[in-house]
């Protein structure tokens, strides 16, 4: 497994930015990592239930202390430092790629912090999580820069917390109508290890997935599709959950099952139904893949994993061709499981394979990109790894 601390890794990256930028040393550095979600899509905003794995890619940040009241901000991507006085620190106030850390600390203050009392802080953040591939690069950023700043300032909140901090920041800063999903997965995700999460209470199991122990490895397709979550399906699809819960007479779809659909088709439009049956079953999905590892072990879920993707196709119609054709070319090469992970509509695929066929696959799912003439994906495996942490 990659290790993100040691030399040239982002941990020591972040140390070594934050002293060149500010010259100043570091006095911690903490990291996050991005995610993949095994399964449980579009369900987190309606109660439901997830099952995500943390990802060896992180994004770390280094922290300086200050005397006064201004955050600083920079990163790999943005060399020159964003700054902003604690007391001016309001959503519209910021922008661009520092409304995900910032964001974060308007949204601490929103949780309770005393923001009015803390003195600032210089933050430096290096990440080697694949961008706009659909890996959650954005929560590793707010769930790295929450633990953080919970620690150096004392807040005592606990992790769900910092997740419900992290989404804040999306739906309120950044302006993404997200879920709890990426930045739980960040923060509460351990090494070998999926964490099934009730997206109502946000209890937490965390379940082995014993992939290597089982000669199998999750390889990563990111089609390199851009996704914006800010933007279209997405905001439509969560309107379209919510219109059919709203007939329905529940709160949210999380109080519905597979026994309801009957019903539900009968009340809702053709659209509306599918979209309500993809949760629906999705919900249940996630519950068997739980089960299914707890008592057969990982080449039980495969099937689990391509009902979803077909399900995503079909009826939530979140899916793509590349998506699609990543899917259907790793089952031919002997997949256990496939499916695309994430929001939908670009972004990346898994799939659950014997690791001895992962580079036949991956010259499989090459080959078949350019005779479709897609442009050429990007493609590595990913280990389950830990969640938010403390590097140094
Ligand atoms: C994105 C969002 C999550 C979740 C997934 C779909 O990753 O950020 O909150 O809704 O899409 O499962």
């Amino acid at each position: 497994m990659q290790d993100t601390t040691g030399e040239g890794g982002v941990t020591a990256l972040a140390a070594a930015g934050l002293e060149r930028r500010y010259g100043r040393r570091a006095i911690g550095v903490w990291s996050a990592p991005g995610r993949v979600n095994l399964i449980g899509e579009h369900t987190d905003y309606n109660d439901g239930f997830v099952f995500p794995f943390a990802i060896d890619h992180r994004t770390a940040v280094a922290l300086g202390d200050r005397d006064d009241r201004v955050v600083r901000v920079s990163s790999a991507f943005a060399p020159e430092p964003v700054s902003i006085h604690l007391d001016e620190l309001v959503p519209e106030s910021v922008s661009g790629w520092s409304a995900y850390p910032l964001g974060v600390v308007w949204a601490l203050g929103r949780f309770g912090a005393d923001l009015a009392h803390v003195r600032g802080v210089d933050l430096h953040l290096e990440s080697d999580v694949p961008v706009g591939a659909g890996l959650s690069s954005s929560a590793a950023i707010e769930s790295a820069v929450a633990l953080a700043l919970d620690e150096h300032w004392g807040l005592g909140f606990d992790r769900p917390t910092l997740a419900k901090v992290g989404r804040l920041a999306e739906n309120r800063v950044v302006g993404a109508p997200t879920g709890i999903l990426d930045q739980s997965a960040s923060l509460l995700a351990q090494a070998d290890a999926g964490v099934f999460i009730d997206c109502r209470s946000l209890d937490a199991e965390v379940v082995p997935l014993h992939f290597a122990e089982a000669g199998l490895a999750i390889l990563v397709v990111d089609t390199r599709v851009e996704h914006a979550h800010a933007t279209g399906g997405y905001a439509a699809r969560r309107a379209s959950c919510e219109a059919g819960a709203l007939a329905l007479g529940v709160s949210s779809l999380r109080d519905l099952g597979p026994a309801d659909l009957e019903r539900a088709q009968r009340v809702l439009d053709d659209e509306t139904f599918r979209r309500v049956r993809h949760i629906l079953t999705e919900n249940q999905r996630v519950l068997d893949t739980v089960r299914a590892l707890h008592e057969r072990g990982p080449r039980a879920i495969g099937g689990y994993l391509d009902a979803s993707h077909v399900s995503m196709r079909d009826d939530f119609e979140i899916s793509v061709p590349e998506l699609d054709l990543a899917v259907e070319v790793a089952q031919r090469s002997g997949a256990v499981g496939a499916r695309m992970t994430g929001g939908g509509f670009g972004g990346s695929a898994i799939a659950l394979i014997d690791a001895a066929r992962v580079d036949k696959t991956r010259s499989a799912v090459l080959s078949a990109f350019a005779d479709a003439g897609f442009t050429t994906p990007k493609i590595f495996t990913v280990a389950p790894s830990q969640g938010a942490r403390r590097d140094r």
